[in-house]
């Protein structure tokens, strides 16, 4: 059974922290499943660690689509939320319902996040009236990067900060079931955790909300050296690869690969009687080997 939004509530009431990392391919999703986590994000974060571009915005709703097909098709028990792209959902209600009823019926996800605050939620309102789980975003929305000038922390100033906090409690109001802070100062984030019925999931937001989400690639330092100050290095898989395919380039270069070990046999008369037919019914011209 997947878990659902429901069992994602029940998390917060009982205090019990959520877990939440991203996946965008099966070797990903499945490794987090056979870890524990419970919820996974197909983020348009792939856009930056998959893509290789320098930020979201130019990931598109087919791109999203596809990644999310194969997260939700290997996996058997995480909810799994997809992320709609730039500028599929703020051009009108209409089209955020296309493409949230898109990503949930081609991409097989359970629900869908969407970056925005209090303008946004009339929108979140009816996504949600039409069966569709939404989980908002607000602080850091990557997808405004331009906007923003670059991936800064919000919510330094009390202003912003009133502002995060309005944000939150009208995507609460519109019927989401959980909301991401990204880049939020932690006391921040804490009070606005301590004010929400819904989960918080946080991503350089702090210890004090109900839960964590961190990129995939960050954690394991697959995506380059960069490392964002709030992701944790668990281990560098990055350089680990690195230095195997430097061996395997190393060992063709140096006939130490394949050896017999990853190869196939033949039988001796089978060659034998292979060299000679082709000796006796076709016409070769042996190759000159280059003098020694
Ligand atoms: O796209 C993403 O991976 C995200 C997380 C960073 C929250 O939105």
């Amino acid at each position: 059974m997947r878990l659902t939004i429901r069992d994602v509530q029940k998390m917060k009431d009982t205090r019990e922290p959520i877990v939440m990392l991203t996946a965008y391919d099966a070797p990903s999703a499945r490794l987090a499943e056979a870890a524990g986590v419970p919820t996974l994000l197909v983020g348009d974060s792939l856009g930056m660690v998959i893509q290789g571009h320098d930020s979201t915005v130019k990931v598109r709703l087919e791109h999203m689509i596809y990644h999310c097909e194969i997260v939700s098709r290997v996996t058997q028990h995480p909810l799994v939320v997809g992320d709609l792209p730039f500028m599929t959902y703020k051009v009108s209600t209409q089209q955020a319902l296309t493409n949230a009823a898109r990503l949930m019926q081609e991409g097989g996800v359970s629900a869908i996040k969407l970056e925005g605050g209090e303008w946004l939620a009339p929108t979140i309102e009816r996504i949600v009236a039409s069966g569709i789980p939404v989980m908002g975003h607000i602080g850091l929305t990557p997808q405004s990067v331009n906007q923003f000038g670059g991936f800064r922390v919000q919510g330094r100033e009390i202003e912003s900060a009133y502002q995060l906090v309005k944000d939150a409690l009208a995507i609460e109001m519109a019927g989401a079931f959980g909301v991401v802070l990204e880049l939020v100062p932690a006391p921040v984030a804490q009070y606005i955790s301590s004010l929400l019925r819904i989960p918080t999931i946080g991503i350089g937001a702090g210890g004090g909300c109900d839960g964590q989400v961190q990129v995939y690639h960050d954690l394991l330092v697959l995506a380059g050296e960069f490392l964002p100050k709030h992701a944790k290095q668990y281990i560098n898989v990055g350089e680990l690869i690195r230095a195997a395919l430097a061996h395997y380039a190393a060992d063709v270069k140096e006939h130490q690969f394949p050896d017999a070990s990853h190869s196939f046999a033949l039988k001796d008369e089978i060659l034998t009687e292979l060299r000679n037919r082709v000796e006796s019914t076709l016409r070769v011209f042996p190759r000159k080997v280059a003098a020694e």
